[in-house]
This record gives C-alpha cells, sequence and structure tokens, in this order.
C-alpha cells in the first residue's frame, strides 16, 4: 500500500512550479509537473527536489511532457492555459484555454480516474465546467480556485486598513472569479466582530472595490504575466484540506444544481473540502440585494459557457 499522496499539477509555469513548492514545503505529497513545453517541467521539478535538502522534505517531485508518470494521482491541479495577448478578445482566451483544459482533463483522468480535479486556469468558473465536462466526474470531484484567493486579498486589505493580524480577519466572497464577484461585507469581519462595526461605509466600499481588481492591480505591475503567490497558496490550502481531510470551509468555485437558484453551473459558493473533494455545499440566508448580485455574477459565467457550448454544437 502506497501511504504516499500524489499530486499532479498541468501547468508548469508560475502559479504550477509555486504550487509544486508549497506542497513540497509542506511535505504534503509527491509532485509530477506536466508542461507542453520540453525540458521546463524537468529541470524545475529537479530544482525543486534539489532544495529538499535544505528545506527539509523527503517527497519525490518530477518533471514530464507527458502524462505517464501522473497515474494515481489523488488531485490533479490543473493550471495550463495562455495568458491573454494584445489583441486577443475575452473569447478568444477562452476558447484557447478551453483547448488547454479539455486536452488537459482528457489525460488526466485517463491516468487518474479517481483523482480529484482542482481548477486554476482562467476565466475559473467556465473552466471548470470544461473540466467537468470533459473528466464525467461526480460533481464533487471537480472544484474551482477563486474564493481562497480572493477572500485573501479582501482580508490582506482589511487587516492593513485597521493594522491588526491578517489571520485574525475572516470575508466571505461569492459568484463568479472576476469582476462580478459578490464580496459579503455582512459576514466578514475580525475575530467575530462584525466588519461594519469596524469601518465607515465608505471605507468599506473602497476595499470591496480593490478585491474586485485584485488581479488587475498585479497585473498592471507585473505588465506580462498576472500573479502566482497568492494563487498557489491558495490552490495548496484547498488541496492541504483533502490531502489530509481537514474538512476546511473555503469559497470555492462548485458545481450548483439549484442552490442560491443557479441551475448547472459552476459558481463561488462556501464548501467544505475533505477526502472526498467537495463534502457539502453550504445554502446561507442572503439578502434580496446580495442574491441579485450573485445572479449577475452566475449570468457573467454563463455567457462564457454558452460560448463554448456554441463552438461544441
Ligand atoms: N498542457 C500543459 N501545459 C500547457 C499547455 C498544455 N496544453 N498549454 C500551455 N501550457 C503551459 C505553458 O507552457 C506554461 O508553462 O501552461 C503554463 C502556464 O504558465 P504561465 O504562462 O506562467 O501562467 P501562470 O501565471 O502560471 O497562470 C496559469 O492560472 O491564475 C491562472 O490566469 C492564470 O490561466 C492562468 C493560469
Amino acid at each position: 500500500m502506497n501511504l504516499r499522496k500524489k499530486v499532479t499539477v498541468v501547468g508548469a509555469g508560475n502559479v504550477g512550479a509555486n504550487c509544486a513548492l508549497r506542497i513540497a514545503d509542506k511535505e504534503l505529497a509527491d509532485v509530477v509537473l506536466v508542461d507542453v513545453v520540453e525540458g521546463v517541467p524537468q529541470g524545475k521539478a529537479l530544482d525543486l527536489l534539489q532544495s529538499g535538502p535544505v528545506q527539509g522534505y523527503d517527497v519525490m517531485v518530477t518533471g514530464a511532457n507527458d502524462y505517464g508518470p501522473t497515474a494515481n494521482s489523488d488531485i490533479a491541479i490543473i493550471t495550463a492555459g495562455f495568458p491573454r495577448k494584445p489583441g486577443m478578445s475575452r473569447d478568444d482566451l477562452l476558447l484557447a484555454n478551453y483547448e488547454v483544459v479539455k486536452t488537459a482533463t482528457e489525460q488526466v483522468v485517463k491516468q487518474s480516474p479517481n483523482c480529484i480535479i482542482i481548477v486554476v486556469t482562467n476565466p475559473l468558473d467556465a473552466m471548470c465546467q470544461t473540466a467537468y465536462m470533459v473528466s464525467q466526474f461526480p460533481k464533487n470531484r471537480v472544484i474551482g480556485m477563486a474564493g481562497v484567493l480572493d477572500t485573501a486579498r479582501f482580508r490582506t486589505f482589511i487587516a492593513q486598513e485597521l493594522k491588526v493580524s491578517a489571520e485574525n480577519v475572516t470575508a466571505v466572497v461569492m459568484g463568479g472569479h472576476g469582476d462580478t464577484m459578490v464580496p459579503l461585507v455582512r459576514l466578514s469581519g475580525v475575530s467575530g466582530i462584525p466588519l461594519t462595526e469596524l469601518m465607515d461605509q465608505a471605507t468599506l466600499d473602497r476595499l470591496v472595490e480593490r478585491t474586485r481588481n485584485g488581479g488587475a492591480e498585479i497585473v498592471k505591475y507585473l505588465k506580462t504575466g498576472s500573479a502566482y503567490y497568492a494563487p498557489s497558496a491558495a490552490t495548496v490550502e484547498m488541496a492541504e484540506s483533502i490531502l489530509k481531510d481537514k474538512k476546511k470551509v473555503l469559497p470555492c468555485s462548485a458545481y450548483l444544481e439549484g442552490e442560491y437558484g443557479i441551475k448547472g453551473l459552476f459558481v463561488g459558493v462556501p464548501v467544505k473540502l475533505g477526502e472526498r473533494g467537495i463534502e457539502q455545499i453550504y445554502q446561507i440566508k442572503l439578502a434580496a440585494e446580495e442574491q441579485a448580485l450573485l445572479q449577475k455574477s452566475a449570468k457573467a459565467v454563463q455567457e462564457l459557457v454558452d460560448v463554448i457550448r456554441k463552438k461544441n454544437v
């Protein structure tokens, strides 16, 4: 019996390589990095492996251009994709990444039919739908990383504003990953103290707006890429909860079948993550205004999914 866990990371770029690094550092599992670029996953894997003696981890890290070495993974993290290039429309990017995620999912499923897939590639919720449709996995085994990152950004800004430990700040963000995300201020707070008691409405609005544009703010600085330290940290928090069956309650993109009035669509909601993947979807009572924002966000996800469907009829 193999007691060691195994995680495949598809895409050995910025997010993928940092996922591998964090998994190794936490000694969560052996890691297989897969990428289409020859040599890159092998080189980065070897480099990570050689950090082991210094960092004090014994996990195996390997790199490959094919999926053979990924066989029997417990989790597959899909980060492969293209960044948006000048002149590319949102739909062009959507269809390019659709092909990448489709191929990656087919290969992952062939090698690891029992794994849990965590999707990171953007546009996130539509890519979750792709992985779900292609894998034909049960809905508990396809999960999107978005809310953990969005709440991490919101928590950071709140902590900075109040000059308190970010660890004490809890936040709830729902909806699709993107500018229609729905930060739920009412349910966010510091060690149980509601945020609304700690700052005025104008400050709250400013922090919510900064959270919505959190990804774009970093792209603007980096110019040639998007964020990867916080995205990889968020992804690995999800992977850890699954691998250790911690049952953390985290905001993730999940396939909804009527929850919040949304059917047949991946949207960010609070879920419980354990060894079976999504073990519970929490349906919390929303105010009418919050529900309206969530519907609007779901509509934006639906539009992207429709573009994919239209191409595949
Ligand atoms: N199979 C495997 N790897 C692929 C494929 C494919 N079909 N197509 C592209 N890749 C690889 C690229 O070679 C590259 O190494 O995916 C990697 C993507 O890495 P980066 O360009 O560094 O992008 P990154 O910052 O890691 O972001 C990846 O995560 O947060 C999201 O929006 C982000 O969709 C993007 C994804």
